[in-house]
């Protein structure tokens, strides 16, 4: 665990994106896959909005994908593995790294064919707290020509990360633009924040 973890938190030290392949074990994402799938053909989830509470806006031009909040009281096995795995993570990353991480909140996201995220940055102007974003895919198969590619924006390049099956992606939140491209299939992931 502990190996992962200092992969995930070297690379952001290095190139101020983290990266992590195999974050997740193949049993959790497949089974956090198929609670996604469940949870959508139930049509559980929402629009997604930019913005917070008080100022969320519902703009399919930004961004067109779907979302379901994770929570322990829904007392789903897969989702509280989850979730002890981002405890673990995130007293490490306190313990490693002064972080003073006090909460956090994650969202699974599947983006339907033709679904996309504009160009933002994932900070509220209004509300500070969410200090790192942290991205995990449940895509199995995924080849190039699927698109839905992570584009982060460094300063004079350009990076784009493919959503591959169980890789995490961990940056700081109020600082790094980025943006998701136009997926040619449904691409699913749990897309979270760390929060003082
Ligand atoms: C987001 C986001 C990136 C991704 O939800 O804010 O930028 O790769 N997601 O899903
Ligand atoms: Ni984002």
């Amino acid at each position: 665990m502990q190996k992962i973890f200092n992969t995930l938190i070297d690379s952001f030290i290095d190139n101020n994106v983290g990266i992590a392949e195999n974050f997740l074990s193949a049993s959790l994402s497949s089974h956090l896959k198929d609670n996604m799938d469940n949870l959508f053909k139930n049509d559980l989830f929402l629009s997604a909005g930019t913005g917070n509470d008080t100022t969320v806006a519902h703009n399919k031009s930004v961004r067109s994908d779907r979302i379901y909040w994770l929570d322990r009281k829904h007392n789903d096995p897969w989702e509280n593995d989850f979730f002890d795995l981002m405890d673990k993570f995130v007293s490490h990353l306190n313990s490693t790294c002064y972080t003073g991480i006090t909460g956090y909140e994650f969202h699974y996201a599947l983006y339907e064919k033709g679904s996309f995220y504009k160009k933002h940055l994932d900070q509220f102007r209004n509300n500070e707290s969410r200090k790192y974003s942290m991205i995990t895919y449940l895509n199995t198969d995924w080849q190039q020509e699927d698109g839905g590619e992570l584009c982060v924006y460094h300063k004079d390049s350009s990076q784009h990360i493919s959503p591959l099956n169980g890789k995490s992606v961990f940056f700081k939140s109020s600082e790094l633009e980025h943006e998701v491209l136009v997926a040619n299939k449904p691409r699913r992931s749990i897309t979270g924040w760390l929060k003082v």
